[in-house]
């Protein structure tokens, strides 16, 4: 899987599945520019210092995704650099976890700035950058409740993401022309070590294990290796595509 030499921005680079995609991509080559806020400088650290000492090139660039300020400042410092934004990974996400019932009018639209909005500007100001280097790729973390109305998953949270599976598409389907692509990844609930101790509880386990044909969650590694395949040479003629990572959760 080539992509050796890529210059790859992750927002919510430093969290639970960006910084393993990071590892990854880094150790596949690529320099990493992760983009993540301030509070998470030193998790960033603490991954730029794990990337380096394998060899690889990293970088920490501080942002708000729902500010466009910073991203304006986050793509001129890429650039300042000497690079190019060959992949843009739009990852960072949050999760209020209330039914549509308790929920209020006012976390509903911060889940929808941070979920939907950063993901709307991350393609605002990387698109002209893509454009006047002849092409790039953008790969947005959607979920498989962007896919179906996944019943143990708050409705809130869903509604973002299913923003995000046809703002994909949307640009994909515009942007082909200027050789720039774009597509989603949905991943089930992750094996992070969060939802390992949840998983003690005999509910818990029984809903999120119960509704996988494979039996078991996904891993951050199952993710990772999948950008890994959408982020390389060998993926150039996928294009607004929705790619399930949920051992079957989202077939029936
Ligand atoms: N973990 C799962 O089970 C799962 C399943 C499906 C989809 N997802 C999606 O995967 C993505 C990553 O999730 P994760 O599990 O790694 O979560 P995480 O909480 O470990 O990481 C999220 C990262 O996003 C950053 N972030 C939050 N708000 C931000 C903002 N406004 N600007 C910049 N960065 C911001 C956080 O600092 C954090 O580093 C999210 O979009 C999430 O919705 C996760």
């Amino acid at each position: 899987m080539n992509v050796k030499g890529k210059s790859i921005l992750i927002t919510g680079g430093a969290g639970g599945l960006g910084s393993v995609m990071a590892k990854l991509l880094a150790k596949n080559g690529a320099t990493i520019f992760i983009l993540d806020l301030p509070v998470a400088e030193k998790s960033a650290s603490e991954l730029i210092a794990e990337i380096e000492k394998e060899g690889g090139e990293a970088y920490f660039e501080p942002i708000d995704g729902t500010k466009e300020e910073d991203w304006k400042r986050v793509v001129e410092s890429v650039g300042s650099k000497g690079k190019k934004i060959d992949v843009l990974i739009n990852n960072a996400g949050i999760n209020i976890r209330k039914p549509v019932e308790e929920i209020s009018m006012e976390e509903w639209m911060t889940m929808m700035s941070v979920n939907v909005g950063g993901v709307f500007l991350g393609i605002k100001y990387t698109i002209p950058v893509m454009r006047k280097q002849g092409g790039g790729l953008i790969i947005n973390t959607s979920s498989v409740c962007g896919l179906i109305g996944h019943k143990f998953t708050p409705e809130a949270y869903t509604a973002t993401k299913g923003a995000v599976t046809m703002l994909t598409k949307a640009i994909a389907s515009r942007y082909g022309k200027d050789n720039i692509r774009c597509n989603s990844i949905h991943p089930s609930t992750v094996d992070t070590p969060l939802v390992h101790e949840r998983l003690k509880d005999p509910q818990f386990a029984q809903e999120r294990l119960g509704e996988v044909p494979l039996g078991r969650l996904a891993t951050a590694d199952d993710v990772a290796n999948t950008v890994l395949f959408l982020a390389s040479d060998e993926a150039s003629f996928i294009n607004g595509a929705a790619v399930p990572i949920d051992g079957g959760v989202t077939c029936y």
